[in-house]
This record gives structure tokens, sequence and C-alpha cells, in this order.
């Protein structure tokens, strides 16, 4: 299954962003239930949400894991993930709902995020989903410059920026999941590959261009 070595070659190079997407898809498929939308719509954001960041294989490392802040070139590059992911997953046959979670994630609220500037229903729901729990998610992740907040804290945070960075309605979903339903464990024990056989896929994909993408660090 394409999608399944798509994962895997994600988790041989870009491990924490694997272990992320997975945590991502766990939890947005939870609040995407909770919402009662229909199975093909949750399968949509399930795989997404795996998927969301694979542009980050062809971000330099060093950008990824930068303790300091980023430059203006560095900026540039981890802004064109989005972008780089659409192109990378071209032939995996995702459809039309994940591709637009793979290019629109960081797409906000009040049309301030990118690569588009869309603004409020703009954004497909479930990508307003993925855009919350990837959010929560980065949040309760420790980084080389900060501890993991609690998942109180993260709540506290998401809920301020309601309305401006996130959908409204979603976050008021996401407020109401139970603790735990947001517990790193329950996630990370999300399976990785499990994509069902009747998912679209398209016959070949330049896998090579995954496991050999580099861009030289300077
Ligand atoms: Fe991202």
């Amino acid at each position: 299954m394409i999608i399944d070595t798509f994962l895997k070659a994600l988790e041989a190079r870009r491990s924490v962003v694997a272990a992320h997407g997975r945590r991502v898809s766990a939890f947005a498929v939870r609040l995407a239930t909770q919402y009662g939308l229909a199975p093909d719509v949750v399968e949509s954001v399930r795989v997404g949400a795996l998927l969301h960041d694979a542009g980050k294989l062809l971000v330099p490392e060093c950008i990824l894991t930068k303790p300091g802040r980023l430059n203006e070139r560095e900026w540039v590059e981890l802004r064109s993930h989005p972008d780089k992911g659409l192109d990378l997953l071209e032939r995996v046959g995702l459809d039309d709902r994940m591709r637009e979670i793979v290019l629109h994630h960081h797409e906000r609220y009040d049309g301030k995020g990118y690569p588009d500037g869309l603004v409020g229903s703009a954004i497909p729901w479930a990508v307003r989903i993925v855009a919350v729990m990837d959010a929560f998610d980065a949040l309760t992740s420790p980084r080389e410059y900060r501890a993991a907040l609690s998942v109180d804290a993260a709540r506290a945070l998401i809920s301020r920026e309601a309305g401006t960075r996130f959908c409204p309605w979603v976050v008021s979903g996401f407020l109401s999941l139970p603790a735990s339903l947001l517990d790193h464990g329950s996630a990370d024990s999300h399976p990785a590959c499990y994509v069902p056989d009747n998912l679209p896929v398209a016959s070949s994909i330049h896998a090579t261009r995954v496991w050999t993408a580099t861009v030289a660090c300077r």
C-alpha cells in the first residue's frame, strides 16, 4: 500500500513528525466522531492528519529542530511544507478532503494563515478540526526551548484563540472532549499504518524521492 510506504518513510526520516501525525490523527478522529460526521469524512480526517506534515520530509531537519528563532530564509522554508507535502503526495491517491488537510492545515480562521489566507468557512470543516488538534499536540509536546504544556494550559491557550486563529465551533467541541481522550499515551498507541484496502491509490509514486530527499543546511 503506497500510503503505508509513505508513512514508513516519514517514520524513518522524520520520526518526531510521524509521531506527531499519529497523535493528531487520533485526536482529530475523536473530535470528528463527536460531531457525528459521516464515516467517509472521519476517514479523510484520519488519513489527512496522519500525512498533514509530510512536506517536512523536504524541509531540512536542522530547521525543524532549531532551538532558537528561525531567520527569514528558514521561515520561508518551513512555511513551504504544506505545498511541498501536497506535491509529494500528488500520486498517492488522496481524496480531496485529505489533500485539503495537507495543503491548508496552517490556515487561520481570521485569514492570517498560509499558504492561501483562507478565511472562516472557506476553510473546510475537516481542516479546521485538524488545525485545532495539530496545535493541541504541538503545545502538549516538549520543545527544545520549553517543556510540554499541560492539557489544561493548552486548552486555555486554544480557547483564547477561538475566532482568531481557530474556528470557534471547533474549539467549542474540542473543549468538551474529556481529558482521557486528550492523553498522549492513548494517542501514541494508535497504529500508524491501517489504511483500508478500498482507498483510491494511484498506480505509482516516486517513492525514491521520499527516501532520497535532502536539503543542505547552511
Ligand atoms: Fe504543519
